[in-house]
């Protein structure tokens, strides 16, 4: 991994025709961090990001290899982040073209057993229980229920070295979601950001679910 790469320009999401895109923040920032801690884990090959959002975490990635070594591929279920994304990456000339699906549903024909990184800084946000039928809860309030759809296709996405890393924060009860779905997992980085205490869990396929 080249050491030291800045962070991608991302001045143009939460703004202007990107307003409903989530701008980068503690979390985006601890996910590159975690990244860039585990270099000697990680290699340029596929790369899968799951709720792109900016873009900032998937045009980080390919920044740190040589970009024509590594195969980088994004999702969002929002097409104005889907766009803030393709625009991230042509401000950093970084080839990326986000798809627009719920999480990689579209890819999976095409991805199954391939991803060697996979990422997603899900919406953590826990909201009340009466709240969740909302139709517009902000775009970072879904409390475990969109990772937990993901889970189940963690195991059939990684390839069989791969590496899931993944944003919690401590309501999550990142403690249970470390043995599911046939992975095994692991805080890998832990900071507080406000009243947030944000973890970075880092799994890989349980030995019983590699062949
Ligand atoms: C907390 S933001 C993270 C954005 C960016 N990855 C970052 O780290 O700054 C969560 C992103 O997940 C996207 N998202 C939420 N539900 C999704 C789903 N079911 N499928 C794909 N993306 C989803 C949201 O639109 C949003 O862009």
């Amino acid at each position: 991994m080249i050491p030291g790469v800045p962070t991608p320009l991302y001045s143009h999401a939460g703004r202007g025709d990107f307003r409903d895109v989530y701008e980068p923040a503690e979390d985006s920032f601890l996910l590159m961090d975690a990244l860039e801690q585990d270099a000697a884990r990680l290699s340029p090959c596929v790369c899968l990001e799951v709720g792109s959002g900016s873009g900032v975490v998937s045009a980080f990635y390919p920044r740190c290899w040589d970009p024509q070594l590594c195969t980088c591929e994004c999702t969002d279920v929002n097409p104005a982040a889907a766009r803030c994304t393709a625009e991230t990456a042509s401000r950093n000339r970084v080839p990326l073209q986000p798809v627009l699906t719920d999480l990689a549903q579209c890819l999976l024909p095409r991805l199954c057993g391939k991803v060697d990184v996979l990422l997603f800084n899900p919406p953590y946000v826990v909201t009340p229980s009466e709240e969740v039928s909302c139709s517009d809860l902000p775009l970072w309030a879904a409390g475990r229920r969109v990772t937990d759809r993901l889970l189940p296709l963690v195991g059939r996405l990684l390839s069989a070295a791969g590496l899931f890393y993944l944003v919690t924060i401590a309501e999550n009860r990142p403690g249970g979601i470390l043995g599911q779905q046939g992975l095994t997992g692991e805080p890998c980085l832990t900071t507080r950001a406000g009243n947030e205490r944000l973890s970075i869990l880092r799994f890989h396929r349980s030995p019983e679910n590699t062949t």
